[in-house]
């Protein structure tokens, strides 16, 4: 059928056609069904920038620890970040290091989904990317099995989620490898798995570099341990919803300069449309706020959500507190 610009769905019309156009109706109809889907190599980002990801994340783990890494060989490093493993290490705060991690934020297929989950004005959560290599035991038995959602049990959302995941895979993901372990259908209990729950059910996440893989926050999943030389390498891309705080807090430290080479959604991703926690006293810029989320909104084709400081500038109705 044909998506008409419906009143009831202001947003989720125009994103349905962006969706049904890029080609992922099935990715989300395997989100809803599954919990998760992947996107084959290729789809979301050419083969080549994808290499160039892998090579950057690479430099960065090598200036970071100190030690080159060999992805076939299996050198690598070791950092003192937690959770500390001794089967792989966790590189954070990614996303100011190079542009090339900022466009994997700011990829238009990842976005759609992100957004069909958890709303235009989601936040980035964190950029990270396990180092993982030949480990036997890797999470244990229970596969690290876990919900992403920080929402404590039971999780108040029904069938919708609080936050949602996703990673670009930068070497070939197999059970030997060390794959994501997901728990199909898992999403649905919008809760977290008791400890072992859910490892008789877990399959590998197969899939050659360059796949996306994109998971809502419900979802049980873990890793298989490494069993194989050589290392895994993922980039990581966390969003969670307006009303949640993000891992990584980007909007102190990310210049203008960056805001200005990126879609001007990346400003909402990383908070600047939100005028809550205001640290002066001038208080909250909540036209400021309002006006980057409209600014981005208008980018994306989206229809704007109507200012309420327009019509009548000086007399707010905003409620800051309760009076
Ligand atoms: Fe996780």
């Amino acid at each position: 059928m044909q998506i008409g610009n419906w009143k009831s769905t202001p947003e989720l019309g125009p994103l349905y056609r962006q969706i049904r156009e890029m080609g992922l109706e099935r990715n989300i109809a395997e989100l809803d069904a599954f919990g998760f889907t992947v996107l084959e190599p290729g789809v979301a980002a050419p083969m080549e920038w994808v290499r160039r990801l892998r090579d950057r994340l690479l430099d960065v783990a090598h200036e970071r620890t100190g030690v080159p890494h060999d992805l076939e060989g299996g050198a690598h490093g070791q950092l003192n970040t937690q959770p500390h493993f001794k089967h792989q290490y966790i590189l954070y705060y990614l996303l100011l290091e190079d542009p090339i991690f900022q466009q994997a934020v700011c990829n238009p297929h990842l976005l759609a989904l992100q957004t069909y989950m958890l709303g235009f004005n989601c936040r980035l959560s964190s950029c990270t990317s396990f180092v993982k290599w030949r480990d036997e035991e890797g999470y244990g038995p229970t596969l690290g099995l876990h919900a992403d959602t920080p929402v404590a049990h039971p999780i108040p959302v029904g069938k919708d989620t609080h936050t949602g995941n996703s990673a670009f895979l930068l070497t070939d993901y197999t059970l030997a490898n060390g794959a994501l372990a997901m728990v199909p259908g898992s999403h649905r209990h919008a809760r977290q798995p008791g400890r072992g729950e859910g490892v008789d059910a877990a399959i590998p996440i197969e899939a050659p570099m360059g796949s996306l893989v994109v998971w809502n926050g419900n979802m049980w999943h873990g890793a298989f341990p490494r069993s194989e030389e050589g290392l895994r390498l993922v980039l990581t891309m966390y969003f969670n919803r307006a009303y949640l705080y993000p891992q990584e807090d980007y909007r102190r430290n990310v210049t203008q300069a960056i805001l200005d080479a990126n879609p001007k959604r990346l400003a909402v991703l990383l908070g600047l449309a939100d005028a809550n926690m205001w640290d002066s006293a001038d208080g909250p810029d909540f036209r400021g706020a309002f006006d980057v989320l409209r600014a981005a909104q208008e980018e994306a084709g989206l229809p704007t959500t109507a200012n309420p400081y327009e019509a009548q500038p000086d007399e707010t109705d905003v409620q800051v507190a309760a009076g």
